[in-house]
């Protein structure tokens, strides 16, 4: 019998931390369902004393998502636990996370304080934290490259004082995983209390070693893994939650643990986790890349052909990497739409069934088959949709190899009216990113663009990722459409919509735009 692994997810919290990744609350919220189907046993649901937008999404999530944990981080400041409390205090089972670093390297530069402000800081944190919650978890950030002896007198405190899990990360992803590991033995020698409570792993990927130090700290003994889906966060990111899970799950044999996840959802939670931040899955990624599956060689495809498991070591299908098997035609109705979208594990009703239905009408007339992960794309094209500023109404673009392309945009305000623009462009898509500028009067730059297909085929919708940079904040937005412009034009369009969200915010919470072009949270 395999021992629990929980799987602690911090997409929304330090994957959030990303440059350019701008999720509103709704956004947030769908993520934060779909981690609940996919069966995480924690859902760090952000940072609320950072900004009034962040409080109001862990609070979002914790009225209304069931069955995981549901978390806020805090430094150890009075204001910021209570801010985390009174974000988190309607979710059926809230933890608050505190954390001060251990290192010297922080305490001298960045806390600019002493070990034994910082042992005391820890020690009324976790109190007042566990005054309000039984669930409590710290952590001593950058212990890594801390002293092992104060790490762990810091740790006994907080255990001490009732945290019921205790986090070790590699806040810069400079360890290895034969020190992660020595590091846990240890750790339990030098404070054995540390036996009556929860180990909890927590590691960037700077030296592409996230999963495996992870790995190593849980072979040491943690049964917490907090990790991020496609591995996003800070800099170079976090532990990867799909590796780390098939990793356990198709190694059992090697170390017998394993996690309750679904791991069927694991591809859908990627996918959408990619869109809504604007964050692109490089193809050969591990478990859920589009090659992840793909046999090239001809020797490979023979063997496949006759045993899959000749050159496979997982099942396409148990990472959910099959849901083409959903297909409806032009003839499909409401009915039909409503069913498949509820199989994919959306509940849409009334007016937004409506809207997703003529968009479905939309695409099936160009389209022979509408599958699984079209409806899919198009709904959370639809959810993007609620939340824009700004909205492409329609737009011409004359192109050629002989003149200039040009474009005419026209845009739909929030008060509903409509702003017209024109420009030149070195090629279509720049003469309609010209056209949008001027039809907003937004100066903005681009700074990525990324296609891709949402399935094989000619008919394939087209999927377009934009990364700009407007009002001094990077901001990305996507766009599915059966013509690659019109993705494009809407991609364009949503990005500026949440970098004029952003800055709006921001000016709300009193943020001059100088500030805002600086990382904003204060912590990790
Ligand atoms: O990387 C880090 O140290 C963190 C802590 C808040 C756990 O994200
Ligand atoms: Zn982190």
């Amino acid at each position: 019998m395999a021992e629990q692994v929980h799987i602690f997810d911090t997409t929304l919290r330090d994957g959030e931390q990303s440059p350019g990744i701008s999720l509103n609350t709704q956004e947030k919220v769908e993520i934060a369902q779909q981690l609940a189907r996919l069966g995480v046993d924690v859902i760090e649901a952000g940072f609320p004393i950072t900004s009034p937008g962040d409080f109001e999404a862990v609070e979002a999530i914790s009225r209304c998502v069931e069955g995981p944990v549901i978390c806020g981080l805090s430094r150890t400041h009075k204001a910021d636990i209570d801010a985390a409390w009174n974000a988190i205090k309607d979710a059926e089972r809230p933890r608050i996370h505190t954390f001060i670093s251990t290192s010297d390297i922080h305490i001298t530069h960045q806390l600019q304080t002493t070990r034994d402000d910082v042992k005391g800081q820890a020690k009324a944190a976790v109190a007042l934290a566990r005054s309000y919650t039984d669930d409590v978890e710290f952590s001593p950030m950058d212990a890594t490259r801390a002293e092992i002896e104060f790490t762990a007198e810091v740790c006994a405190i907080a255990v001490a004082e009732g945290a019921t899990v205790i986090n070790i990360p590699d806040t810069v992803g400079y360890t290895t995983p034969e020190e992660y590991g020595r590091y846990f033995a240890r750790l339990y020698e030098l404070a054995p209390e540390l036996r009556g409570v929860e180990l909890s792993v927590h590691c960037h990927d700077d030296l592409g070693l996230a999963v495996a130090n992870s790995y190593a700290g849980l072979l040491a003994g943690a049964r917490q893994v907090e990790c991020a889906v496609n591995g996003i966060g800070e800099r170079s990111g976090n532990c990867s939650l799909e590796e780390i899970v098939m990793l356990l799950r198709t190694r059992g044999d090697e170390h017998r643990l394993d996690t309750n996840l679904e791991t069927r959802e694991l591809a859908r939670t990627s996918r959408m986790v990619s869109r809504f931040t604007g964050y692109p899955v490089q193809p050969n990624k591990a478990i859920v890349g589009r090659n992840a599956f793909a046999h090239e060689s001809g020797i490979h495809q023979d063997g496949v052909l006759k045993e899959r498991i000749t050159y496979e070591i997982m099942d396409a299908r148990d990472v959910g990497l099959d849901s083409n098997s959903i297909v409806l035609g032009k003839h499909s109705g409401r009915h039909a739409l409503r069913d498949a979208l509820e199989q994919l594990g959306f509940k849409v009703e009334g007016n937004a069934l409506n809207q997703a239905f003529k968009q479905f009408k939309e695409i099936a007339d160009r389209k022979k088959q509408v599958t699984g992960l079209d409806l899919e794309a198009i709904v959370s094209d639809r959810v993007r949709e609620g939340s824009a500023r700004y909205e492409l109404a329609w737009f011409d673009v004359v192109a050629s190899t002989r003149h200039e392309p040009t474009a005419k945009v026209a845009i739909t305000r929030p008060d509903g009216s409509e702003a017209v623009g024109e420009s030149g462009g070195d090629g279509p898509v720049d003469a309609i990113f010209g056209a949008i500028r001027s039809a907003t009067g937004v100066a903005s730059e681009l700074r990525q663009y990324t296609v891709s297909a949402v399935t094989e085929g000619e008919d394939a919708l087209g999927e377009v990722t934009v990364m700009l940079r407007a009002h001094r904040r990077l901001a990305s937005g996507q766009g599915v459409a059966t013509d690659i412009l019109e993705a494009s034009a809407r991609a364009y369009v949503r990005a500026l919509s949440n970098a004029l969200e952003g800055a709006a915010i921001r000016e709300a919470e009193g943020v001059t735009a100088e500030a805002a072009s600086e990382p904003a949270r204060p912590g990790p």
